[in-house]
């Protein structure tokens, strides 16, 4: 823990770092998985089990977030830590992404994003100065920009253009974030798939100096080569010294590759909405419970996994679960998936800060291939 804001990196082994970001309400170990808390809830987990499985900090959504129950609301309720019982530190996304992708009707012009709300219809509208307003209110530790993220494959002229003004957003959120020492505001870098853009973006924003960077506007509609591609652009680019978040990123696989190009963070709602459909994620790849060869296999996801999810239960008993639908399929594969989303992390910071990052990388994806069966 630390009163200010503070990044530091303990060991590197080629592009790969392994540190800690401080701040007052605790500290997050990186490479870091934020499981996503989108509506103040990490879907069909207790806090205390999400706390027990290694995560350090959650993501929660300006967008849903002030649209239910609203961020004065949550402010007058004490704040998103209190009212949701977790006093670690939370990061919240901007809600430009969350707008072009849920939202009905929407306007987008310098100004800001105007829409429509996809619970009751309501109009909106969200300036950067309001959705750093909004993440204040919730008491977010770590806030990110408005931007525009453009799904791929799109037009340069399109995708320069988003480009350009999220730069110009990141300038007035952070006038609107001022100073405060114990929190951070991150930058967004955007681009899309053009090298020279996602270059132009991130200089543009290194010369902010902001606390922190992501890398936007990816897991879009690309292959995994553009996406790697992009980030071996980039990284090089921010800063050393400053964490870098890829938002909204990945399968394991993408995890592991691109921590070895140089992220620190990632959040995804993979490990908990693919558990909620039936979907497993285990040291030997992943296992589709509503498969019927599963339907008298006594055998747990992996018995040498310290998570009573993935060690306890048959695979019988969640594939049955989650063919009639029950809640507890759900909360098991859920709970299963982010024990394994941490317990890669945790092998991923041992492994860079012994050096041996490339092969833990290798021995990890061969572990996957291999199979279950
Ligand atoms: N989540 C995943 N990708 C993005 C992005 O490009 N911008 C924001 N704000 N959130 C994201």
């Amino acid at each position: 823990m630390s009163d200010v804001f503070r990044f530091d990196i303990a060991a590197t082994d080629g592009a790969a770092r392994t540190g800690a970001i401080s701040m007052p309400r605790g500290t997050v170990r990186t490479p870091a998985f934020m499981p996503v808390g989108t509506a103040g809830t990490v879907k069909a987990m207790y806090l205390d089990q999400v706390r027990d499985l290694g995560a350090d900090i959650i993501l929660g959504n300006t967008y849903h977030l002030m649209l239910r129950p609203g961020a004065e609301r949550v402010a007058r309720l004490g704040g998103l830590h209190d009212l949701i019982r977790w006093p670690h530190p939370i990061l919240t996304d901007s809600g430009g992404f969350q707008v072009m992708s849920l939202s009905g009707l929407r306007k987008l012009d310098e100004q800001g994003v105007t829409f429509q709300s996809h619970v009751d219809g309501s109009r909106h509208h969200m300036s950067p100065e309001r959705s750093i307003e909004i993440q204040g209110l919730l008491g977010s530790d770590i806030q990110m920009q408005l931007d525009e993220c453009v799904a791929l494959p799109a037009k340069r002229s399109e995708v320069e253009r988003a480009m350009d003004m999220s730069v110009r957003w990141a300038e007035r959120c952070k006038t609107a974030f001022g100073d405060q020492p114990g929190k951070a505001m991150f930058g967004i870098v955007q681009g899309g798939d053009q090298p020279d853009l996602r270059v132009k973006s991130a200089e543009a924003l290194k010369a902010l100096d902001l606390k922190g960077y992501a890398v936007g506007g990816l897991a879009v509609g690309e292959p995994q080569d553009v996406m790697l591609a992009m980030l071996e652009t980039t990284c090089p680019v921010l800063p050393s010294e400053k964490p870098r978040y890829l938002m909204g990123v990945g399968t394991p696989d993408d995890i592991i590759k691109s921590v070895a190009r140089g992220i620190d963070m990632f959040d995804c709602v993979m490990p908990t909405r693919a558990g909620r459909h039936g979907l497993a994620f285990t040291r030997r790849g992943r296992i589709n419970l509503r498969n019927a060869r599963h339907a008298e296999d006594t055998r747990p996801l992996d018995e040498e996994s310290a998570c009573p999810a993935s060690r306890d239960y048959s695979r019988a008993y969640l594939h049955h679960l989650v063919r009639a639908n029950e809640a507890l399929g759900g909360m098991l594969l859920t709970w299963n998936n982010l024990a394994y989303y941490q317990d890669l992390m945790r092998g991923i910071r041992q492994a860079i800060a012994e050096g041996r990052f490339a092969d833990f990388m290798a021995e990890t994806q061969d572990e996957w291939a291999r199979g279950d069966i």
